[in-house]
C-alpha cells in the first residue's frame, strides 16, 4: 500500500488559488480571458480559479497525451483533445496542474502560438523548478515544490486520488 503524506492543505491552497486570481484580475483589467485548461489534471484548479476571477473568461479545453503510466514521462507528447474557440487576436491564459520537465508546456506554447493569439501566458498550480529539462518560466506560479510525486487537487497517479482536497506527496 502507498503512503500519502499532505503537502498543501485545502485551506492554503484555497487562500493561494485566491491571491493568484487577483493577481491576474488586476493583470487583465478590462479585457476578457480566453482560459484554457489541460485536462484532465487542471479541472479542479481552473474551476477554483475562474470562481474567482473578476474579470469576464470563456472556458475551453486541450487534452495533451505527455505520461505513458505511473510516475515516469514517455517523454512523446501529442494533443489528444483540441480547443473549439478561435483564439487569434484573444488574451489566452493556459491553466495547467503541474510543470515538471517542462516539456509539455513548451509544445503546448508553440502549438498555440501558431493560432496568433494577442497574449499567451500560463498560470500553474505547482512548479517543479529544479527538474527542468528545457527552460520553461510560467507566468503565474501557485506554488513552487520540490522533488517528490503528487497527487489531489486534480492531479493523478494512474488516474487514482484526483479527487482528494489536500495535495499529497506519494510515499513509498
Ligand atoms: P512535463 O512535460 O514533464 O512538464 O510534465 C507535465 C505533466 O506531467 C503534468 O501536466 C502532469 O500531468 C504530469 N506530472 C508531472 N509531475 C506530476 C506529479 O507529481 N503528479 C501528477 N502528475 C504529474
Ligand atoms: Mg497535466
Amino acid at each position: 500500500m502507498t503512503i500519502k503524506e499532505v503537502l498543501y492543505t485545502k485551506e492554503e491552497i484555497d487562500k493561494r488559488v485566491t491571491e493568484l486570481a487577483d493577481t491576474i484580475s488586476r493583470d487583465y483589467k478590462g479585457k476578457e480571458i480566453i482560459v484554457i485548461g489541460v485536462l484532465k489534471g487542471a479541472f479542479i484548479f481552473m474551476a477554483d480559479l475562474i470562481r474567482c476571477l473578476n474579470v469576464p473568461c470563456i472556458v475551453d479545453f486541450i487534452r495533451v497525451a505527455s505520461y505513458g503510466s505511473g510516475t515516469v514521462s514517455s517523454g512523446e507528447i501529442e494533443i489528444k483533445k483540441d480547443i473549439e474557440t478561435n483564439i487569434e487576436g484573444k488574451d489566452v491564459l493556459i491553466i495547467e496542474d503541474i510543470i515538471d520537465t517542462g516539456l509539455t508546456m513548451s509544445f503546448l506554447m508553440d502549438k498555440l502560438k501558431e493560432r496568433n493569439p494577442h497574449s499567451l501566458k500560463v498560470c500553474v498550480f505547482l512548479d517543479k523548478k529544479h527538474r527542468r529539462e528545457i527552460e520553461f518560466n510560467a507566468d503565474y506560479v501557485g506554488f513552487t515544490m520540490d522533488e517528490g510525486f503528487v497527487v489531489g487537487y486534480g492531479l493523478d497517479c494512474n488516474e487514482m486520488d484526483r479527487f482528494l482536497a489536500n495535495v499529497c506527496v506519494i510515499k513509498e
